[in-house]
């Protein structure tokens, strides 16, 4: 009434003595954005909702800090094996370890996001939920773990924390947290644009020993805008041989609901302990159900197997919803851009790596790079929306030098980067260090790359090729003998990328750059590279 009062310009009513707003302080460890996305939507919920809330990216945190924090939600993703997002790294080892202060009068909940396919299914969530409450802080809610379709389950949790949190005299707004409406990349994550191939070849000679091919998807009419360093998020349409195979395993064969629901709504290839456990329950085979719940046996049978194996091996009929059941939603598949849209516009192009290898004896195709070099040639449609990537990106002062390492596919953003300093005329001196394995079948994109060098929209490139000697040669060994001038472009403010493989080269990459940081004293190196990173002058797009 007091507002309706005021509208009407009459006397309002007295108002209250205004009481001290609840703090709320939304940590987030992001690696490809989508914490950060959810925690800037529990941001504006909570302000809704009047709490004094505030976002803040564990890259940029200190733990004693948070002891004042009042109340702390923690949204934290898991990359690659279990690990901490590689911005997020410092913080989460300074969490872990001795010295970490004590946190008791903090309030927390913790919020991760990982892919149920990784055995360390969301366990820098756990490590974290488990160690602040040992640092003495007290849970205000019960952790929840989100697999790849993330939204819907964080969007509850966060409402769920913020009703906890509310005093009691505000608990009657209750606001739903609406991610398809507030995070810009669940938009066209669930309303893709069907996107036309207008080339598509290869970037590898018919001897390489790999196959990449260069695809442009024409993006008119899309409204889709880019960075350089953004990535493509492509919706699979998987395999309709493994579809049929599946459907026929289960008695299904040629339903077409099913076939549907199979080729382009469920991940019909990643084979979890879950899925094991569900179908040994709709068999009811007592040796199944022996696998499934003993963890050696299962963890042997699920290296190399996929949904398929396990079905072909204990045959059983099902109904199409118990089949389409036991999957858990497809994913999309993200690709880091290799154009600049200042240079092609409204299109976007990839360089797409073709997975195919074999196990548990049968043939295996990754479910989009197969997609793509067998089942779409030019002409053909697929669904595509745009991810920003904005911890990947040039640096905004055109005169900052650049280093850019990559390997095999990692060269895609790089490509996007130098389109982009050609068309702007950066002046900023740029150095590429790219490794792959032969030099006369792999040299991805090698007539543009010698262009920039001539023009000087490169001013150095390094090559690795480590198939081409009998001793390997990888990107790490050229950073090593090359430490010199690394070291001088560092003092010149130089900005330096990594892009491709997380598990090895990352690793090495990583390892060498400690050690020409800080010598043999390994604990400075760290220190160096993790001071370097803080300062965006480290930036990894690693997959
Ligand atoms: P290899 O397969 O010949 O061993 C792209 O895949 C390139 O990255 C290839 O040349 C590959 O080499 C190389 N690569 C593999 N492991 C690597 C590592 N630990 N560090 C750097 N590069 C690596």
């Amino acid at each position: 009434l007091a507002g309706i009062d005021a509208a009407k310009g009459e006397h309002a009513a007295p108002q209250a003595a205004p009481v001290a707003k609840t703090k709320l302080t939304i940590l987030y460890a992001t690696e490809s954005g989508n914490s950060e996305a959810l925690a800037g939507a529990a941001k504006r919920d909570a302000q809704k909702r009047g709490f004094a809330a505030r976002t803040l990216d564990m890259a940029d945190a200190n733990i004693a800090a948070l002891k004042d924090a009042g109340n702390l939600l923690v949204i934290a993703a898991t990359w690659g094996e279990g690990e901490p997002p590689q911005r997020a790294a410092p913080f989460y080892r300074a969490l872990m370890s001795n010295s970490a202060p004590k946190l008791d009068g903090l309030n927390f909940a913790v919020l991760s996001l990982g892919d149920s396919s990784y055995a360390q299914f969301c366990e820098i969530g756990k490590q974290i939920d488990a160690r602040l409450e040992a640092l003495g802080a007290a849970r205000v809610a019960e952790r929840v773990d989100c697999d790849l379709d993330y939204e819907a389950p964080a969007g509850s949790f966060i409402a769920d924390i913020l009703g906890k949190l509310t005093p009691p005299d505000d608990a009657g707004s209750v606001i739903h947290v609406d991610f398809h409406r507030t995070a810009g990349e669940a938009v066209s994550k669930s309303a893709p644009f069907t996107a036309e191939i207008a080339e598509h070849h290869p970037l590898t000679s018919s001897r390489s020993e790999s196959e990449t091919f260069h695809i442009e998807f024409d993006l008119t009419g899309s409204g889709l805008a880019y960075e350089p360093g953004d990535t493509l998020g492509i919706a699979p349409q998987n395999d309709p041989v493994l579809v049929e195979s599946l459907l026929r395993a289960a008695g299904l064969d040629g339903d077409p609901e099913s076939a549907a629901a199979l080729t382009s709504e469920r991940d019909i290839t990643t084979l979890t302990a879950k899925l094991v456990q569900d179908y040994a329950g709709l068999t009811g085979d007592a040796k199944l159900a022996a696998l499934a719940d003993d963890d050696a046996a299962r963890r042997d049978f699920l290296a190399g197997r996929q949904p398929i194996d396990l079905l072909e091996a204990f045959p059983h009929k099902l109904t199409g919803a118990q089949l389409k059941g036991l999957f858990r939603p497809l994913p999309p598949r993200y690709y880091s851009i290799a154009s600049s849209q200042k240079s092609v516009g409204e299109a976007a192009h990839l360089a797409i790596a073709k997975v195919a290898y074999e196990s548990a004896g049968r043939a295996r195709l990754g479910v989009v790079s197969g997609m793509i070099a067998e089942r779409r040639a030019t002409g053909a449609t697929v669904d595509v929306f745009v991810k920003p990537n904005p911890h990947f990106r040039l640096p905004a002062d055109p005169h900052a030098p650049i280093v850019m390492i990559g390997a095999g596919t990692g060269i895609a953003p790089y490509r996007a980067f130098l389109q982009d300093r050609e068309a702007t005329g950066a002046a900023g001196k740029s150095w590429l260090i790219f490794g792959h394995r032969r030099f006369l079948h792999d040299f991805l994109y090698q007539l543009e790359i010698q262009d920039w060098l001539k023009s000087g929209v490169l001013d150095r490139i390094d090559l690795a090729f480590s198939r081409d000697q009998p001793e390997k040669r990888y990107v790490q060994h050229v950073l090593w003998d090359q430490r010199d001038a690394l070291k001088a472009r560092l003092a010149e403010g130089a900005v330096l990328y990594l892009c491709g493989d997380a598990k090895a080269m990352a690793r090495d990459v990583d390892a060498t750059l400690t050690r020409i940081l800080g010598g043999d004293d390994a604990e400075r190196g760290q220190a160096e590279l993790d001071a370097l990173i803080s300062a965006g002058r480290y930036k990894k797009d690693v997959y």
